[in-house]
């Protein structure tokens, strides 16, 4: 095992992964069915592999070191307490946001009523809408996504995850949606991770610009086109008291705070995520 986990880790260094020794552990342990500590055990243990799981422990090496991300292969991404599907045409979510989701659930937490209401907007794989349901066992959350594509992962997050309170649409929220608009004046916590990078900043990593599609990442000239768009829809449904919560990029806050600030939302404040980069922005209606 020892040996193998050395190998996989070399094919990956090989493409470019600058410290694959938790994707080594998580290949072998997808293919095995069992958890990574286990995978560190079996290895510390001296437990030998053959046959086909050998064989499609190198098959994933060799494309993880094409650069497909980690979650594509095992069809499984982590969010704080849930586990999601997703594949090719669906953003993989980031540990980051679930720092910005413990914002809403804080938030949701705190709300008046006994059955609090989200909105998740550009909800993706459903990451932040699922963990507010999952975390907040009385809400009720609306999810709103523009790709098909997302969406149908989205759909099969909600049915894994949902326990009956989160509402899915397949929508543009540059447009009207009546389902979220008759929400005007109800809502507890708007939350949203957009699309935020700037048109002319394409990412480097082949992961995120090859894989993660292009509505997820770009957000017009300077990456702010969708946040302006939330801000003033939000004003119109979060009710007075209530939060808003957006993930950004690192150079984004002061925009952000302003343009919030000037729609009329009150005690604009960005947070530093766990590395210490300004990466979200709550504030009150
Ligand atoms: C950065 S991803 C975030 C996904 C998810 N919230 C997460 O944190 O993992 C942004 C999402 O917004 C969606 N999106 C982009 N433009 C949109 C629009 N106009 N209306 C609704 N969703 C949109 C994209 O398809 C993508 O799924």
């Amino acid at each position: 095992m020892g040996e193998v986990l050395a190998e996989l880790r070399a094919t990956m260094h090989d493409g470019g992964i600058v410290d694959p020794s938790a994707d080594a552990e998580l290949i072998v342990g997808h293919v095995l069915g069992v958890s990574r500590g286990r995978v560190q055990a079996l290895a510390l243990l001296g437990s030998a592999l053959a046959g086909e799981d050998l064989a499609a422990i190198r098959r994933f090496g060799a494309d993880r070191a094409s650069r497909i991300p980690l979650q594509h292969l095992t069809g499984r991404a982590p969010f704080r307490e849930i586990e999601l599907s997703v594949g090719p045409g669906v953003f993989v979510p980031r540990p980051e946001t679930e720092g910005v989701a413990q914002f809403a659930i804080d938030a949701l937490r705190a709300a008046p009523s006994p059955e609090p209401v989200a909105v998740d907007l550009c909800t993706g794989s459903g990451a932040i809408a699922l963990a507010l349901a999952h975390e907040v066992p009385a809400a009720r959350v609306w999810a709103v996504e523009k790709s098909a594509d997302a969406h149908a992962w989205a759909s099969r997050n909600v049915e894994r995850w949902g326990d009956g309170r989160v509402r899915l649409l397949l929508g543009d929220i540059t447009e009207p949606l009546s389902a979220i608009d008759a929400l005007a004046g109800d809502v507890d916590v708007l939350v949203s991770n957009p699309p935020y990078v700037p048109e002319d900043m394409v990412p480097r990593d082949p992961e995120v610009r090859d894989h993660d599609p292009a509505l997820a990442l770009y957000g017009g000239p300077d990456g702010l086109d969708l946040v302006r768009v939330i801000s003033r829809l939000g004003i119109g449904l979060v009710r007075p008291g209530g939060s808003i919560v957006l993930e950004h990029a690192e150079a984004q806050g002061p925009a952000i705070r302003r343009l919030l600030e000037s729609d009329g939302w009150r005690a604009a404040e960005t947070h530093l995520d766990l590395t210490g980069r300004d990466r979200a922005t709550t504030a009150l209606r």
